[in-house]
């Protein structure tokens, strides 16, 4: 006993020197004391849950909010778990994930807050400070960060096309939790008049969907949308019922009647989720945007959509923010590197490119219009390798294809529908460092930049490289990001003339005359008439921007 209460004194003194606590509505929160890259010291709350765990009969529908936990105090001095989804060490995972991150240098001011929305497809990685969202790059700028956690997979995006799972449940989360902001970041030192929204990847293709959604409607100011979009070739549906039947079986779960389905996969155990990854995907981890945003029914729930995000935007009635958005130079050639280099795909495509093309390149399946897409976009993109596919010949064009398919397009008519409507900048990142979420397995090589790697700059990625000095050579990438997305966070504006790494910084918005954007590279160059246009058009032809709806 003896020895048990020194230890716990021990804990005690060292907790509340390195602790920080503070009071919110919900209750008391304990955070901890970190330090940014630069050496300047900063409070952490982490694994706040801002949702009760989406449990038992809570799982596939809306999130409840957090009840209060007062009198007692919430542990937030360490990253909290992870989403389900298949990692190493499984003591990071669990279902009770519905979490966010919040850092702060002064609890006193009053600062724009900067969210991230992070990347994954909708089934894989997460806020965390440790992988993927390392705060220290933004903790030398002037802002509140806030980093989320979402239900993902079939447990944040099953849609039956009724009540037992109306779908879009991560993205409800995602409200959740900026509403949460909306009541609480005052606490923390954060402006909830000035939430500005930052999303990668399928973190992107949620920000901007926040700005049709009428359940996000006022919870944020600004947003920047990075490397996706909610604009693809496909349309919208209000189900997934094929996919929802794959999990079930999966599952073992018997899938006559829709409302039994569902029952029996509430009660299985999350590990039987995420054991099951593998086998929700047609080949390789194809298609990467598998699980599907759907426009809801009206069941009594509170709806995330109510209908399809084209109708919303050609119709301009949407919540309008002011918007960075912008590409990498070689988004997709990852997809498109190991899935050639992977000789069951390879042979796969080249036996029947119209039917396994379709899934890589997530388009509507077994329709004509698709058949003959496939066979033009092999013309266009690969012409030296329209009798056979073969790594290394016909990386560059699939390397193209993949990333216009899944990215591109997308993101090109999201500048042109949003652009008549609100103040729009746009930009291609173009820097090759030394670190890239692409290496090449034959010789280590960093390659690039392809999809997520402008995050290197912008977070600490601790999955992909160490945490950058100032002497680094991508010390003046990391400066120039910060300040950029800070400065935008602030007044909807990058620019700051009085800023040393900004002072020349000539950033032209958009519009469908000048086709103005920002090339990142070791220069940062305003460039006009677009890029990628020729790719795009082909697009147009094939799936034209006027059949949506
Ligand atoms: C942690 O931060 C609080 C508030 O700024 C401060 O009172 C405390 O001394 C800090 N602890 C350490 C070890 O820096
Ligand atoms: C797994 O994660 C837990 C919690 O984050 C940590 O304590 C443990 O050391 C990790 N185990 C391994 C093998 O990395
Ligand atoms: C489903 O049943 C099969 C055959 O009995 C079994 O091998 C598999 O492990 C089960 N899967 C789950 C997730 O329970
Ligand atoms: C190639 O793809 C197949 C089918 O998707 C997969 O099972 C296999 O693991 C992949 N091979 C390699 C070496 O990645
Ligand atoms: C493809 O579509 C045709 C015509 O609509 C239909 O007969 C066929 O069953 C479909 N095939 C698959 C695999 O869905
Ligand atoms: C960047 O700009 C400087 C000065 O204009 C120029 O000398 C240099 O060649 C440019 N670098 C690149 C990589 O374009």
């Amino acid at each position: 006993m003896y020895r048990f209460s020194v230890e716990l004194l021990v804990l005690l003194a060292v907790s509340s020197v390195f602790s920080i606590e503070v009071d919110t509505d919900l209750g008391r929160i304990r955070g901890a004391n970190l330090t940014s890259r630069l050496g300047v010291p900063f409070h952490a709350f982490r694994g706040i849950r801002y949702a009760e765990p989406p449990l038992g009969n809570l799982r596939f529908v809306n999130p409840q909010p957090i009840k209060s936990w007062a009198p007692s105090t919430f542990d937030a001095t360490e990253d909290g778990p992870m989403c389900p989804q298949p990692w190493d060490n499984m003591t990071d995972v669990s279902e009770d994930c519905l979490r966010l991150n919040v850092y702060t240098k002064d609890l006193k001011a009053r600062r724009p807050v900067i969210v991230f929305i992070h990347p994954g497809g909708f089934y894989v990685f997460s806020g965390q400070s440790k992988y993927l969202a390392g705060p220290e790059h933004f903790m030398d700028r002037d802002c509140v960060l806030v980093a989320l956690n979402y239900r993902l997979g079939s447990l944040g995006f099953l849609a039956t096309g009724s009540k037992d799972a109306p779908g879009n449940a991560g993205m409800k989360d995602q409200v959740l939790a900026l509403r949460w902001i909306q009541k609480h970041i005052h606490r923390f030192g954060g402006d909830p008049g000035s939430v500005t929204l930052v999303g990668y990847s399928a973190g992107s293709i949620s920000v901007a969907l926040h700005m049709v959604s009428p359940m996000s409607r006022g919870l944020f100011h600004r947003g920047i949308c990075m490397s996706a979009s909610p604009y693809g070739p496909v349309q919208y549906q209000n189900n997934d019922l094929r996919l929802a039947h794959r999990q079930a079986k999966l599952l073992n779960c018997s899938q006559e009647s829709v409302t039994e389905m569902v029952e029996c996969m509430r009660r299985k155990p999350y590990l039987d989720y995420v054991s099951t990854y593998n086998g929700m995907f047609e080949f390789g981890w194809n298609p990467t945007l598998n699980w599907k945003i759907v426009v809801e029914e009206d069941f009594g729930q509170e709806r995330y959509l109510i209908e399809s995000p084209f109708k919303t935007a050609k119709r301009g009635d949407f919540y309008k923010v002011p918007l960075i958005t912008g590409i990498t130079e070689f988004e997709f050639l990852s997809g498109a590197f190991f899935d050639l280099r992977n000789e069951s795909i390879v042979s796969k495509y080249n036996q029947n490119w119209e039917d396994f093309a379709p899934i890589a390149l997530i388009l509507e399946r077994n329709s004509t219009q698709t058949r003959t897409a496939t066979r033009v976009l092999r013309e266009k993109y690969m012409p030296e390798s329209v009798d056979k596919l073969e790594y290394p010949k016909s990386l560059k064009g699939m390397g193209e294809l993949y990333s216009d398919a899944l990215i591109g397009v997308a993101y090109n008519r999201f500048l042109r529908l949003m652009a008549p409507h609100t103040p729009i900048y746009t930009y291609l990142f173009r820097y090759k460092g030394r670190y890239s979420f692409l290496k090449n397995p034959d010789n280590q090589e960093a390659m690039g930049p392809v999809h997520h790697d402008e995050l290197l700059y912008l977070f600490h990625v601790g999955l992909v490289s160490p945490l950058f000095k100032r002497e680094d050579p991508e010390n003046f990438m990391i400066e120039r990001l910060t300040r950029m997305w800070t400065e935008f966070a602030q007044k909807g504006d990058p620019h700051n003339k009085n800023d040393e790494y900004l002072k020349t910084l000539n950033w032209p918005l958009y519009n469908s005359q000048n086709q103005a954007y920002l090339e990142i590279g070791t220069n940062f160059t305003a460039k006009t008439g677009g890029f990628f246009q020729e790719r795009y058009h082909i697009w147009d032809e094939l799936y034209p921007l006027s059949s949506y709806s």
